[in-house]
């Protein structure tokens, strides 16, 4: 038999049948179970958007009140764990205490089969609520500071804001913030949600699942590049200096970090949503330096990178806003990872509702029939 074709990055390979998010690359267009993501980060919330992920559609009334009166009941997190964060070191990156956080929840809730929906149910719920603690307790440890008891009155967004800094966020800063959860909380079959769906063919608990997602979310090709953003905005340091930065990155073969999708060959919709809510939020005070370096590489990268397909991506101008809600750096992955939780737990609910191990194929290029030589005699 001869071999199959091999694709790296399984670039253009279905890895899945889904009816959760669908994209169109070419017309910049992002559908969370057919409703366009613009219109959800506008008229939606991050709760309703969640229930909608997981579920396949809109939420009555009733349903979202029991969704919503859930996550609230489950924000909290075991005093062990929080012992259990308080070992971390200070040093250590919020992604990596996440995924040690998370993983451990398997043991404070094990689950040894995933064939009970209620169940299942109960896990998605605790994964939702619990990850925003997880990440506001080890913020806050790292700093020398008491954990913040999550609040009971408060959405999802805003007591996660209140759990980093001990105060309620303004309206506007919590449109912005549950805006930007709706925008990262899905994305077809990129490389984290692909590992949670590995990962739950094999029927591990969905803690484990999440893990692995969170894990693969870390790198700067994937979740880690909105921080790798801003370092490279700090490094050009003032609009003026945008034209000359790329020109140098372009000449010596650089990434430009956020920018280029493996789908879009447009701008992502996410990025002109993200920029217009950028924009709200700097109407109020100036624009920082860091945003408006940003629009001018944009503006000098379009024409350069444009006719390649490269497109500024939704984590080119997240970083701008994050900063500007004084939001550290290293926390911008794991607000993705809080997000992303939705997506993964739906695309899990989906993989073992119909579910055959993951075990592709390899193309073997090694050497065949070899002789063992002893060690004595090797030369
Ligand atoms: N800046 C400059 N050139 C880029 C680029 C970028 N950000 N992204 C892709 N390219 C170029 C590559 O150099 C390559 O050029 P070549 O064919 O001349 O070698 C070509 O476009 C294809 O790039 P490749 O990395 O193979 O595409 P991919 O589909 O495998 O990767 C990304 C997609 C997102 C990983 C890639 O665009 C990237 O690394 N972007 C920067 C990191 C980032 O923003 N990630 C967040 C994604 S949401």
């Amino acid at each position: 038999m001869s071999n199959p074709e091999f694709h790296p990055g399984l670039a253009d390979v279905p890895a899945a049948e889904s009816a959760v998010s669908f994209i169109d690359g070419k017309r910049a267009r992002l559908e969370y179970r057919g409703i366009a993501v613009e219109t959800l980060a506008k008229d939606s919330f991050f709760e309703e958007s969640a229930w909608l992920l997981l579920k396949g559609v809109l939420p009555r009334q009733k349903e979202l009140a029991d969704f919503d009166h859930g996550l609230i009941k489950e924000r909290t997190i075991h005093f062990r764990l929080l012992d259990a964060l308080k070992c971390l070191p200070e040093s250590g990156h919020p992604m990596s205490a996440l995924q040690a956080g998370t993983a451990a929840l398997a043991m404070f809730h094990p689950m040894p089969d995933v064939h009970n929906a209620q169940a299942n149910w109960e896990a998605v719920i605790r994964l939702i609520a619990k990850l925003p603690t997880i990440v506001a307790a080890f913020h806050r440890l790292r700093q020398g500071h008491e954990a913040i008891p999550p609040r009971e009155d408060l959405g999802h967004a805003a007591n996660f804001y209140y759990m980093l800094f001990g105060k309620e966020p303004s309206p506007a800063v919590t449109k912005v913030l549950d805006a930007c959860l709706v925008l990262h909380a899905e994305h077809t079959m990129n490389a984290s949600t692909f590992s949670a769906r590995v990962t739950g063919s094999t029927l591990a608990n969905p803690y484990t699942v999440i893990a692995s997602a969170i894990g693969t979310l870390t790198g700067p090709l994937h979740g880690g590049a909105n921080e790798e953003v801003l370092d490279m905005l700090d490094e050009i340091g003032a609009p003026e200096k945008a034209k000359s930065w790329l020109d140098d990155a372009v000449a010596t073969k650089k990434k430009i970090m956020g920018f280029g999708h493996r789908v879009y060959k447009v701008k992502d919709p996410r990025a002109s949503v993200l920029q217009d809510l950028a924009e709200k939020v700097f109407a109020e005070t100036s624009k920082p330096v860091c945003y408006l370096t940003a629009t001018s590489l944009e503006a000098a990268a379009i024409p350069v990178l444009g006719p390649k397909g490269i497109y500024p991506n939704v984590d080119f101008y997240s970083g701008s806003v994050y900063q500007n809600l004084g939001i550290p750096k290293d926390l911008f992955t794991p607000i993705f990872a809080i997000a992303r939780v939705v997506g993964w737990l739906s695309h899990w609910l989906e993989q073992i509702g119909n579910n055959r191990i993951y075990r592709p194929e390899q193309i073997y290029i090694g050497q065949r029939d070899q002789h063992y030589v002893p060690l004595e005699q090797r030369p």
